[in-house]
């Protein structure tokens, strides 16, 4: 059963067949950032994970967790640090490697955004195999940090990206507001 904020949150996601490539279908938020309304009960959704789940600093992911992340930070009332892919951070950096199905990714953070005593939400657009997640997450906890939980706008249920996480998030929560 869909509450009135699913509902409104799944309207504004748009379904784009075969992109980036053939056979995929891409999960387009711009029309939810286009609407106000949706756009602040997202925020309001994310910055209400804060609250349940005690974390004290956002972690976005490049790029679409910047945009969700940092809105929800600011509403919450707790520091924003972004996690970038590789090369793009001018500070000294903590990087993590991590497997794609072709190749290899590199994502980094500034090492002095965390420290110990920091609990930490991951807040990204879409978990789908969680490959990203799971190198933030061991980013974070290099960093000294603890993982307060990872909060998705959507989770692509097929790719198993929950059951993969388990590990690494050791008990912390994954809060999706979408299944798809
Ligand atoms: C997408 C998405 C997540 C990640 C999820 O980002 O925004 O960050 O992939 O995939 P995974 O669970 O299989 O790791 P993308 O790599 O397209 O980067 P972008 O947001 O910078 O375009």
């Amino acid at each position: 059963e869909l509450t009135d904020v699913t509902t409104l949150l799944l309207s504004r996601i748009r379904d784009v067949a075969d992109y980036p490539e053939p056979g995929v279908m891409f999960k387009d938020i711009t029309p939810l950032l286009a609407d106000p309304a949706a756009f602040t009960a997202l925020t309001d959704a994310l910055a209400g994970i804060v609250g349940s789940t005690g974390a004290t600093k956002i972690v976005g992911l490049e790029a679409r967790g910047f945009i969700l992340g940092a809105p929800a930070a600011v509403r919450a009332g707790v520091g924003f640090i972004p996690v970038r892919k590789a090369g793009k951070l001018p500070g000294a950096t903590l990087s993590q490697a991590y497997d794609l199905e072709y190749g290899s990714a590199e994502i980094e953070v500034h090492a002095e955004d965390l420290s110990s005593g920091d609990r930490v939400l991951v807040v990204d657009d879409v978990l789908a195999t969680g490959g990203t997640a799971e190198a933030s997450i061991q980013l974070i906890r290099r960093a000294g940090a603890d993982v307060a939980g990872l909060a998705v706008l959507m989770e692509l249920g097929f790719l198993g990206g929950r059951a993969r996480l388990e590990p690494a998030l050791a008990g912390a929560p994954l809060e999706s507001l979408l299944t798809v």
